[in-house]
């Protein structure tokens, strides 16, 4: 299957029926959230809490999070890329477009991620982000993919567990689009073929 380097622009009149299945729904991602951001507020009950999120796939699931947590709360917001146009492969190289606006020495740190798939993204950032000296650094991900992983992550918070699958939708993109899907799907799989 030959993957295209541009966004799949012949599908991208209609999102939804680009979209084989759902595998998490709205409502599923809803009431998960909420469960997660009652144990984080618990977790650090007393705290001050820097959330740092990873543009732009983490976006809607940081909006919905932050809203989740009662306990006092700064936020920001970090834009790294790791994979090159559409591609949905990992490179494993990490370049920081945008860095945080404001310094977290001395803050207790939660890392706000949309998926871990190989982990190499989130190894640099971990790496980058310890060398800022933060009380404390934890990682919360909505969606975890442990199939692939290459390096150990500790992650502290994870929404759902999936399979080795690409998925798209509530931020999560491929060739940029699907973003705004509200639920996590699975595309089919004519959207990443382009005939020879
Ligand atoms: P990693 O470095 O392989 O862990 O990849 C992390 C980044 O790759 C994520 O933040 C996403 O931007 C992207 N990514 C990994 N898996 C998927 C997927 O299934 N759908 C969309 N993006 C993905």
């Amino acid at each position: 299957m030959h993957v295209s380097d541009d966004a799949p622009m012949s599908h991208a009149g209609d999102l939804q029926a680009d979209v084989a299945d759902i595998l998490l729904s709205e409502q599923r991602i809803r009431d998960r959230v909420i469960e997660l951001g009652r144990q984080i507020s618990h977790d650090y009950t007393g705290q001050r809490l820097t959330l740092v999120s990873v543009l732009k796939g983490s976006l809607p699931f940081m909006a919905d999070l932050m809203r989740e947590i009662d306990i006092p709360l700064r936020i920001d917001l970090m834009e790294v890329s790791s994979y090159g146009g559409a591609s949905t492969e990992s490179s494993g190289l990490v370049r920081i477009l945008k860095d945080l606006s404001a310094s977290i020495a001395g803050e207790q740190v939660l890392l706000v991620e949309d998926i871990i798939d190989t982990g190499l993204t989130l190894n640099y950032l971990l790496r980058y982000l310890r060398g800022k000296s933060p009380a404390s650094l934890r990682i919360c991900t909505l969606l975890d993919k442990p199939a692939r992983r290459l390096v150990d992550i500790p992650v502290d918070y994870t929404g759902f567990t999936i399979p080795d699958q690409f998925v798209v939708g509530y931020g999560l993109d491929y060739g940029e689009l699907y973003r705004n899907l509200r639920f996590v799907g699975v595309l089919r799989p004519e959207v990443y073929s382009v005939p020879e």
